[in-house]
């Protein structure tokens, strides 16, 4: 289930959300340089989580059309309001179906969103539903920072309460990829990433970024 507390958190920054991301050098942009090589212009490519547009926004200079969707209506209006992209929705990624026609994007994307979400088994399969076949689906996920927040063996990911009260969770790699291979997908790049935490004396967060082809690849 969607954690209310996550989307609340992200609301309350949302009209500052642009501003205050080097605090934590999000730079979500850096997707784009992962995918560049598989986009045209004119193809479609759906923004999962879009919040602010973010990550979007070289595809739209690299004139993809884009759309996007958020569980959040301040973070869908900032994005609108910066003219990332018209076709906007608010939808809970965790309620499937979502509303969007079999095959009808070339690209999927989401950043910085999958660390709110535990089971991920039934966003893949609907990315896969709506990806033409040979469309990548490029997204982020959360690694462990020490053995303590590490998934046990089979667990799949580890939930963890963050002081503020909101939940994260740490996904293992191995499980996404059996996830992604359940789903048609084949995985083209992985790509570990650090983000600075906003404290010199904290830890770096770690993540992946991953891009996967849905197949069969034509
Ligand atoms: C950290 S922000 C990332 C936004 C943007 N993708 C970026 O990289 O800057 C997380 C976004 O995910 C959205 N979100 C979190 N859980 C969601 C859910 N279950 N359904 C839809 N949106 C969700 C939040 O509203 C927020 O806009």
């Amino acid at each position: 289930m969607a954690d209310y507390k996550a989307l609340k958190a992200d609301e309350e920054y949302a009209g500052t959300y642009d501003d205050n991301r080097g605090v934590f050098t999000w730079y979500p942009e850096f997707l784009f340089g992962l995918m560049y090589e598989y986009v045209k212009a004119r193809q479609t490519i759906l923004d999962i989580g879009i919040g602010t547009g973010l990550a979007s926004q070289p595809f739209v200079k690299a004139k993809l059309k884009v759309s996007g969707c958020d569980g959040s209506d301040i973070m869908l209006d900032t994005c609108r309001a910066k003219g990332v992209t018209k076709d906007l929705q608010k939808l809970n990624l965790t309620q499937v179906p979502w509303p969007y026609d079999d095959e009808s994007y070339h690209h999927v994307i989401s950043t910085g969103v999958f660390h709110f979400i535990g089971e991920l088994g039934p966003i893949f399969a609907e990315a896969a539903r709506i990806i033409k076949p040979g469309g990548k689906f490029g997204f982020i996920t959360r690694l462990p920072n020490t053995m303590w927040d590490r998934p046990a063996e089979g667990e799949g990911y580890r939930e963890i309460t963050r002081e503020d009260g909101v939940v994260i969770y740490i996904h293992d790699n191995l499980w996404i990829k059996d996830k992604l291979a359940a789903s048609g997908f084949e995985i083209v790049k992985e790509l570990r990433t650090l983000i600075w935490s906003g404290n010199d004396s904290g830890e770096d967060y770690i993540f992946k970024a991953w891009v996967a082809a849905k197949t069969p690849v034509t």
